[in-house]
């Protein structure tokens, strides 16, 4: 007997749903004149934190990544010929693919390397030997590594730039890139320098910003932009939410910090829920407020957006997937787009 058909072949693919699509991103055009001066700043320049970034730097990046993503026709091939190292110690799903998508969609060839034991490091050579060998493999290197003090081993004798793709508990500056333009394809009056009081929004973070090196880096973009939270919340019930000074640095900018331990009496007042569970920490990773849930029975406010940067866990119910609510995926597709702006900006182009 012939068996039966799998009945999801019956169908067509699904519709785009609100969150795809030109509208957001050409709405976010608009609100931005453009100026190149920032983005020249940052030619041939690694980044391995998202304090290296200004405000002027986020709002023309954000402005590159909507018109990448409005109106692809338009998108020039820049990096034809250039080579990126890929260089992932610690697995991924959404940073090397779509770092590699958008360096594919720009033109350029890959070096993916998925093991370090298939390099010299499994012979013990140093990161700093093999960033020597790497300036002359390609133009540059996206690193993933465990440890917090890798990326600067490597640049220690890199010529070429490098850009930090997640190192252990520190920082993962180009997800708070991706979260920072989901925000502002949402709502786009966020990036004006006045924000009257009404426009403002009430932003809670479920995580702990000392440990989650996502927490850490969205931190840091968000204090660029003080006047646009009404107020940060921290959903937390572990012992060191901020590292040393890091609470201080924070409010210093005028952000508007508060530390929670209950979430569902916050979540009716939230415009964002930012959640995440996962703490990278040596070769293995640790999951931290595992307590803290959203589900479709969450008292979530109406119009309220859930970001996550994912791979998610038990936190964050599927259920919530096809509901209004569901920014995390949007996130996840604007990391191609804004990694397209940031690479194109690095790279020193003999023109
Ligand atoms: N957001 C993020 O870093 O996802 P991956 O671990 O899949 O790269």
């Amino acid at each position: 007997m012939v068996s039966p058909i799998n009945p999801l072949l019956k169908e067509p693919l699904p519709e785009k749903d609100a969150t795809e699509g030109i509208e957001r991103p050409l709405a976010l055009l608009k609100h931005i004149p453009e100026d190149p001066l920032p983005l020249i700043e940052l030619a041939n320049h690694s980044i391995v934190s998202a304090r290296q970034f200004t405000r002027e730097q986020i709002v023309q990046l954000s402005r590159v990544a909507a018109k990448h993503e409005a109106v692809p026709a338009q998108t020039r091939r820049p990096l034809v010929g250039k080579i990126l190292i890929s260089a992932f110690y610690e697995p991924s799903t959404r940073t090397r693919l779509s770092f590699e998508s958008a360096w594919h969609r720009l033109g350029g060839d890959i070096m993916s390397i998925t093991d370090p034991a298939t390099t010299g490091i499994a012979k013990g050579e140093s990161l700093s030997d093999v960033a020597e060998m790497l300036n002359n493999y390609g133009d540059l290197v996206v690193l993933r590594e465990s440890h917090n003090d890798a990326i600067y081993e490597m640049l220690k004798t890199l010529r070429i730039p490098i850009v930090n793709a997640g190192n252990g508990t520190d920082e993962h500056p180009t997800q708070a890139l991706a979260d920072i333009y989901t925000l502002f394809k949402w709502r786009p009056e966020l990036m004006s320098e006045i924000v009257p009081e009404e426009q403002r929004v009430t932003i809670g973070i479920i995580g702990m910003p000392s440990r989650m090196r996502t927490v850490r880096s969205l931190l840091y973009l968000l204090s660029l932009f003080p006047q646009s939270f009404k107020e940060v919340i921290i959903v937390c019930n572990e012992e060191n939410v901020f590292a040393e000074n890091q609470r201080e640095n924070l409010e210093v900018t005028g952000l508007k910090l508060r530390v929670v331990t209950e979430l569902n009496k916050e979540l009716p007042n939230l415009d964002v829920v930012y959640i995440n569970s996962i703490a990278w920490v040596g070769d293995s990773y640790e999951e931290l407020g595992k307590e803290f849930q959203l589900d479709a029975n969450s008292p979530l406010k109406k119009g309220a957006i859930i970001m996550h940067p994912l791979a998610r866990g038990e936190e964050l119910a599927t259920e919530l997937d096809d509901t209004p609510h569901n920014w995390y995926f949007a996130q996840a597709r604007s990391a191609v787009y804004i990694r397209m702006a940031l690479l194109t900006c690095l790279v020193q182009h003999n023109w």
